[in-house]
C-alpha cells in the first residue's frame, strides 16, 4: 500500500510517500481502506519535534518509533477477523488511532473496541475524518472541567480544530459561550452557535471585567494571567495545549486558590466516538474545513498547519 513515511525529525520534507506491506487484521480487527484523514496540530508537533525533548523521549530519539504518522480517518472496512462481532465488512466507519498513529496510509487495522464508530451517512469520508481529533479532545476535556447548563465559558483559540469543535459542543450543553479568535474568524466562530466572538487582535479579554466559570485555552496560545483576572474564585480552567511552563503555573494556580485546573491527556474510547456521531446526527456538530489536500501533497498540508492559522481542519483524501 501507500503510506507517508515519516523520514526522520524536521521539516515537511521528511514525509515521504512510499510503498510498504498492507497491514493484516488479527484478534478482534477489522481492515480499513481509509478513505480521507486529516493532518493535525498533533502529528506536525511530532514531526517538527516540538517541544523537541518530551517528543523524541516519547516517540523515538533519532526518529519517531511509528513512522506513519496520522491519527484520524474516515473510510470503509474491507476485512474483519473471525472473533469480529460489532462491525462487519462495508462498514463506513470514522475513527482515531490515537498515539499509535498510521492513517496517512491506504490503509490500517483498528480493534474493533478502538475508538472506532460507524460514519454518520450525512458526513462525507472528508468530513467525517476532520471530527475525531478536534472533536474527541473537546469533549473529553469539557467533560473533565463538568461543563453544565448555564455555565459562562470563554474559548480562547476558538477557531482552530478543537476550539471548533469546543464551542459547539458547549453550545449542545447549553452553556453561555464566548469564542476568542482573529478577525478572519469572527463570522466562522458565531455561525457555530458561539453567544459572543471576542476578535483577540482588538481586545483583550481579560479587560472587559467579565468572569467566566470555565476558560479552555484549546491552542495553548493565551496567557495565564490574563486567564486568572477573568476566571471565577471557584472556576475551571481547561489547558488541552499545556506546555511544561503552563502545566507548572497551572499546578500552582490549583495548589494556591479554590480553583481547579484540567490538563494532561485522556482516554480515547469508542464512547466519545459515539457520542460524537449522535451529535453530528442531531445538527448539534459539524466540520468545519479549511483546505482539502491529497496524499500526494502531504509536505505542503504539512506547511500549511504548522502556520497554526488554519479555520478548523485540514483533510486529506487518499483514495
Ligand atoms: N491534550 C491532548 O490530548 C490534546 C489533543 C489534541 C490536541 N491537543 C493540543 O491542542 C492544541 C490545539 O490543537 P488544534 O488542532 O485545535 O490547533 P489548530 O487547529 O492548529 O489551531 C489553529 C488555530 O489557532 C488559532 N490561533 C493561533 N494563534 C492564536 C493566538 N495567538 N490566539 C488565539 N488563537 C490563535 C488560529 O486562529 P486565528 O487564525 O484566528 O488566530 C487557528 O484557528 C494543540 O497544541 C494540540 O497539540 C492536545
Amino acid at each position: 500500500m501507500k503510506a507517508v513515511i515519516c523520514t526522520g525529525y524536521g521539516t515537511p520534507e521528511v514525509l515521504q510517500i512510499q510503498e510498504v506491506p498492507t497491514p493484516t487484521p488479527k484478534d478482534n480487527e477489522v481492515l480499513i481502506r481509509i478513505i480521507a484523514t486529516a493532518v493535525n496540530s498533533g502529528e506536525v508537533r511530532i514531526r517538527k519535534p516540538d517541544p523537541k525533548f518530551f517528543v523524541k523521549l516519547m516517540l523515538g530519539w533519532n526518529k519517531p518509533k511509528y513512522p506513519i504518522l496520522g491519527v484520524v480517518f474516515s473510510g470503509e472496512i474491507v476485512q474483519v477477523w473471525k472473533d469480529v462481532t460489532k462491525f462487519k465488512v462495508g462498514d463506513q466507519v470514522f475513527g482515531n488511532t490515537d498515539m499509535t498513529f498510521g492513517t496517512y496510509a491506504e490503509y490500517r487495522c483498528m480493534k474493533e473496541d478502538d475508538a472506532l464508530a460507524i460514519k454518520p451517512e450525512s458526513l462525507s469520508h472528508a468530513e467525517a475524518a476532520v471530527i475525531p481529533f478536534g472533536g474527541t479532545t473537546a469533549l473529553a476535556f469539557l467533560r473533565k472541567a463538568w461543563l453544565q447548563s448555564g455555565h459562562k465559558i470563554l474559548i480562547y483559540g476558538a477557531s482552530g480544530a478543537v476550539g471548533t469543535a469546543a464551542v459547539q459542543i458547549a453550545k449542545s450543553l447549553w452553556a453561555h459561550v464566548t469564542g476568542v479568535c482573529s478577525t478572519a474568524n469572527v463570522d466562522m466562530v458565531k455561525s457555530l452557535g458561539a453567544d459572543e466572538v471576542i476578535d483577540y487582535t482588538k481586545e483583550n479579554f481579560s479587560e472587559n471585567g467579565i468572569i467566566y466559570d470555565i476558560i479552555m485555552d484549546s491552542v495553548g496560545k493565551m496567557s495565564l494571567t490574563d486567564a486568572t483576572k477573568s476566571l471565577s474564585e471557584d472556576g475551571i480552567l481547561v489547558l488541552n495545549s499545556a506546555m511544561p511552563g503552563d502545566m507548572i503555573h497551572g499546578l500552582w494556580l490549583s495548589m494556591t486558590s479554590k480553583r481547579k485546573v484540567v490538563m494532561w491527556g485522556f482516554t480515547l474510547t469508542a464512547e466519545l466516538m459515539t457520542y460524537l456521531k449522535w451529535l453530528i446526527e442531531t445538527g448539534k456538530l459539524r466540520p468545519v474545513i479549511d483546505r482539502t489536500y491529497t496524499l500526494d501533497q502531504i509536505q505542503e498540508a504539512h506547511a500549511y498547519v504548522e502556520k497554526w492559522h488554519k479555520s478548523g481542519n485540514v483533510v486529506v483524501e487518499i483514495s
